[in-house]
C-alpha cells in the first residue's frame, strides 16, 4: 500500500501574514492523520519561516523550483542545496509553468531533477501534456517522452526515490479536472512505463494528480487505483479546502 501525499504548490501566492494562519490551521489538521504526507512548497523566502511554524511528523517542506547548476555566477538562482539547508525535504521540478514560461526543457528538467537527489531531497516530477496535445492524440508520446527524459534505462533507480505528479495543462488553474477515469488512464501509462524498466519500483512509486483538485473532486480522483494523492494550486491557499483535501488522501 502506498503512503498518499498531497502537496501544496503555492506559486507566486502569499505573504507572511497568510503563511502564518494558514500553515498553523493545516498543520495541526493533518497532525496525526493516518495514511498520509503533507507538503508545503511556499516561495523561496518565506521557506524558513514555514518550516519553523510545522510540528507534525507527517508535514514537510518543499520548494517550488531549484537551479539546475550547484553554485556559481547565475544571479536569481536558489540551489537545492540552498533549500535542502533551511529544512526542504521535497522540490518540485518539471512544472508546466516553468516549462512554459521559463523554457525548461526535457533536458534542463532532467538536470535539476539530479540536483535534487544529489542534495538528498525527493523530486515532485511534474509531467502533463496540453489540450492541443491531447486533441491530437499524441498524450501518451507526451507524457512518456518526459517521463523518460528522467526515468530512462541506466537511471531508473531514480526513480526508487521520487514521486511523480500528472497534470494535464489543461485543467492547471482553470476549474477543468480531469474525470478520474481520465486522470487514471494517464497514471497507468505512466506506471506501466516505469514498470518495463523495474515492476518493484513502479509498484512502489507514488504518483500524484494535479490541475483543480478542489475539496469536492478529491475523494473521487484519490480512489482511483494508481492515483496516490495531489498536487493542489489554487485550493492550498485555503485552509478549509486544503485540509479537507488532505483528510481525501487519508482515506
Ligand atoms: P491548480 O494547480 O490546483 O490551481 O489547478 C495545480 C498545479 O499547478 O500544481
Amino acid at each position: 500500500m502506498r503512503r498518499s501525499i498531497v502537496a501544496a504548490n503555492w506559486k507566486l501566492n502569499g505573504n507572511l501574514e497568510m503563511a502564518k494562519s494558514l500553515v498553523t490551521v493545516i498543520d495541526a489538521h493533518s497532525n496525526g492523520l493516518e495514511g498520509v504526507d503533507t507538503v508545503i512548497c511556499p516561495p523561496f523566502p518565506y521557506l524558513s519561516y514555514v518550516g519553523g511554524l510545522m510540528s507534525a511528523s507527517n508535514v514537510h517542506l518543499g520548494a517550488q523550483s531549484i537551479a539546475e547548476y550547484e553554485s556559481g555566477a547565475y544571479t536569481g538562482e536558489v540551489s537545492a542545496e540552498m533549500v535542502a539547508e533551511v529544512g526542504c525535504r521535497y522540490a518540485i521540478v518539471g512544472h508546466s509553468e516553468r516549462r512554459e514560461y521559463y523554457g525548461e526543457t526535457d533536458a534542463i528538467v532532467a538536470a535539476k531533477f539530479s540536483r535534487i537527489q544529489a542534495a538528498g531531497l525527493i523530486p515532485i516530477l511534474c509531467v502533463g501534456e496540453s489540450l492541443d496535445q491531447r486533441e491530437q492524440g499524441v498524450m501518451q508520446d507526451t507524457i512518456v517522452r518526459q517521463v523518460n527524459a528522467v526515468a530512462a534505462e541506466a537511471n531508473i533507480s531514480n526513480m526508487q526515490n521520487a514521486v511523480l505528479a500528472y497534470e494535464p495543462i489543461w485543467a492547471i488553474g482553470t476549474g477543468e479536472t480531469a474525470s478520474p477515469e481520465q486522470a487514471q488512464e494517464v497514471h497507468e501509462i505512466i506506471r506501466s512505463e516505469i514498470a518495463k524498466q523495474s515492476t518493484d519500483i513502479a509498484e512502489g512509486l507514488r504518483i500524484l494528480y494535479g490541475g483543480s483538485v478542489k475539496a469536492n473532486n478529491a475523494v473521487e480522483l484519490f480512489s482511483q487505483p494508481d492515483i496516490d494523492g495531489g498536487l493542489i494550486g489554487g485550493a492550498s491557499l485555503d485552509a478549509e479546502q486544503f485540509n479537507a483535501i488532505v483528510a481525501a488522501g487519508s482515506l
